[in-house]
């Protein structure tokens, strides 16, 4: 049961935080190609990260309450505030989950109260690349000694922060697609444009991912374990992620080569309808592959690693 809410507690906050980074950073480089359009057809780009970053706060309370209870063997002791202390002050996981909060928690004080503009964008994705990257210290990230250490770290604060950037794209997309339904033209134009906008930095994120998932791979298995790893509950959790990974891969080889200049093509004629419900399906697909994705590696982190075992 305790495992259980450890899983549900990193899937929520690994969702909020790669959207309270991911969003912010998709407005700052996308949005603006799109134009007025865009912020007419997306009214509420601040409720997203809103809800981002307290989705993450609230993860990481209830991280800090499961932890507790795993280490001490008992969960009536999740709620005993020197267990709660301890763990937060006097361990490693403790000290990323605070940062995480701290980030998370400014970051939704200062986009409730100030007005959308490109610095609280900044600021918020900012304060979103720190609540990811301090996953890095609370998982299989931080186990390594030297110089290895440092590069394994190092690869898995890059494939966190790369893994944000699309998810949070898509998150903000999503908003956009819904927002694009009843709009009028110029709306669509804006969807069009921001898609655009996405595709370049795509490619830049696929490549990073799949290099540091290599590295951070390398790192877990081991020379020695590579061919009996997939016998493992890790190996096995792994290759379920990098299957919904390809199929992920082929959704945004979709938009990006079909139904984006599908898009295109149908704004020059009457009814982009059918152009846009298309994409509007496939870009919620994505989303929830995304969603599984979080879901595996939420798992995913929990188990040994074959070079442990
Ligand atoms: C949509 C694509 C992907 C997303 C969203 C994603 C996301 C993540 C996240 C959030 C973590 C946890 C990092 C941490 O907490 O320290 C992770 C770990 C990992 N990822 Fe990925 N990843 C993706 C693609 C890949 C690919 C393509 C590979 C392999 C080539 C890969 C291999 C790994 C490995 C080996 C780990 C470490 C697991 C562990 O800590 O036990 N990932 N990934």
């Amino acid at each position: 049961m305790i495992e259980l809410v450890v899983v549900l507690a990193r899937l929520v906050q690994y969702a909020g935080a790669a959207t309270l980074f991911g969003a912010p950073l998709f407005y700052l480089y996308a949005l603006p190609a799109a134009g007025p359009g865009a912020a007419r057809a997306m009214p509420d780009t601040r409720r997203l990260i809103v809800v981002a970053a307290l989705l993450t706060a609230m993860g990481c309370g209830l991280a800090l309450l499961a932890q507790t209870a795993m280490m001490s063997g008992a969960l009536a002791s999740a709620l005993d505030p020197r267990a709660l202390v301890m763990v937060a002050t006097d361990t490693q996981f403790g000290a990323s989950v605070l940062a995480r909060a701290a980030a998370s928690l400014i970051a939704l004080v200062l986009v409730a109260a100030l007005p959308p503009s490109t610095k609280l964008w900044r600021i918020a994705a900012a304060l979103g690349a720190l609540a990811l990257a301090s996953f890095a210290w609370s998982g299989h990230g931080a186990d390594g000694e030297g110089a290895a250490g440092l590069f394994k770290l190092l690869a898995d604060i890059v494939h966190l922060l790369a893994a944000g950037i699309w998810l949070g794209a898509l998150a903000a997309l999503v908003v956009l697609v819904l927002g694009a339904r009843q709009a009028e033209a110029a709306a669509i134009r804006a969807l069009h444009q921001a898609l655009e906008g996405f595709s370049g930095v795509g490619s830049l994120v696929v490549a990073a991912l799949v290099l540091t998932g290599l590295v951070n791979g390398w790192f877990l298995v081991g020379p020695d374990h590579a061919l009996t790893a997939i016998s493992t509950a890790w190996g096995a959790v792994l290759v379920a992620k990098l299957a919904v990974f390809a199929l992920m891969l082929s959704l945004a080889a979709l938009n990006r080569f079909v139904l984006t200049p599908r898009l295109e093509r149908s704004l020059a004629g009457l009814d982009p309808t059918s152009a846009l419900l298309a994409l509007r399906r496939s870009l919620l697909v994505e989303s929830a592959a995304g969603l599984s994705v979080l879901v595996l590696v939420s798992w995913l982190g929990t188990l040994a690693p074959p070079a442990a075992l």
